[in-house]
């Protein structure tokens, strides 16, 4: 009898201990779930949204859409937009950008700053300081160069002296040089990396690696943010998060999309020709493209 009652006092004591084990295991699994939880509860926690905010508005890259949703969020938060002046669409474009391109940005003494920055300009860090806050959150889009070249030859077609006199897309890379002059600098600019151009950058230059990378670290360094066109909607999930925004806040509406009836994709060996030919756009998007997550680019 006592033996028997010892085994089963020993059951017991097996049981507890094994009963103990798996209520760690469950705190453990506990543990990982609220884990899980905290990045979404955080962000309730982390603080009011972020209201300085500049996006460099890149061309045919869905940007329209950034600058629409932002601009809904200046309105409805009360916040200062910095506009371009004299009734302009851009902010000096294609020139580089200049504090006095900004509406009022002058008028009672040089000092004044601005919540949000979103029209078309070609970045110069220096002079959006003068008008932006310490604490700005820089972000910008970028895109699969070669979509945003055959979107880039529907649009300006009849603005840019390189694509005015030939045909197809098609025919311009087979033979770029015959068409681009690089003296026209600025009147050509859509027509070749076009994206590291409104970076402020030489879009003719050539691209060799320590100069990519210098300035690839340039763009790290300014921006907190690089969107992905191509992952627009996770990029939009992704850009709320940092700016700690209310999902209404990027509810988006396309803006300023081509038709699907103007898209003619280019054959695989124009598309090698157009990633050649927008060689430093190229080198950009790809470096941003995979530098973290599934497509969203955060430095
Ligand atoms: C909006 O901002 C302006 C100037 O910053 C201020 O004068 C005005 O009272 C604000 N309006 C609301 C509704 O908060
Ligand atoms: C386009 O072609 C016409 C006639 O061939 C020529 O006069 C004109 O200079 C060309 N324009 C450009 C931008 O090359
Ligand atoms: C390129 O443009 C410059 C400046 O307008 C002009 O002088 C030159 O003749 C052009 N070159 C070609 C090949 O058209
Ligand atoms: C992105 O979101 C929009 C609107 O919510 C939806 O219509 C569209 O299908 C989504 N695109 C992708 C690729 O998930
Ligand atoms: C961009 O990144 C995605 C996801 O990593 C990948 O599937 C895609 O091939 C990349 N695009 C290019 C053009 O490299």
């Amino acid at each position: 009898m006592p033996s028997s009652l010892g085994g089963l006092q020993r059951c017991f004591w097996a049981v507890l201990l094994l009963l103990a084990l798996a209520v760690l295991l469950l705190g453990c699994i506990m543990h990982v779930d609220i884990g899980l939880l905290m990045p979404q509860l955080g962000d309730q926690a982390d603080g009011p949204p972020v209201t300085n905010v500049m996006f460099l508005k890149t061309h045919k890259t869905a940007s329209s859409t950034v600058l629409n949703i932002l601009y809904r969020f200046a309105e409805t938060h009360n916040l200062s937009a910095a506009l371009p002046a004299g009734g302009r669409f851009h902010l000096g474009y294609p020139w580089l950008f200049l504090a006095r391109y900004v509406e009022g940005a002058e008028q009672g003494g040089p000092g004044r700053r601005f919540n949000i920055m979103c029209n078309h300009l070609r970045f110069n860090p220096p002079e959006v300081q003068k008008v932006m806050h310490s604490d700005t959150f820089y972000f910008s889009i970028l895109r699969n160069p070669v979509f945003q070249l055959e979107s880039s030859f529907v649009y300006y077609k009849s603005h840019v002296p390189a694509f005015r006199n030939v045909s197809s897309l098609d025919a311009f890379l087979a033979s770029p040089w015959t068409y681009y002059n690089q003296s026209l600098g600025l009147s050509n600019a859509h027509a070749r990396n076009s994206m590291w151009f409104d970076l402020g950058f030489d879009n003719g230059a050539p691209p060799e690696e320590g100069y990519v990378r210098a300035r690839l670290l340039d763009v790290e360094q300014r921006f907190q943010l690089l969107l992905i066109t191509e992952h627009f909607n996770e990029s939009m999930v992704l850009l709320r998060r940092l700016l700690r925004w209310r999902l209404d806040d990027v509810v988006a509406f396309r803006l300023n999309s081509r038709s699907q009836h103007s898209v003619t994709p280019l054959s695989p060996a124009c598309q090698e020709r157009a990633k050649h030919w927008c060689a430093l756009d190229w080198r950009l998007y790809q470096h941003f493209n995979r530098t973290s997550g599934p497509g969203c680019a955060q430095s």
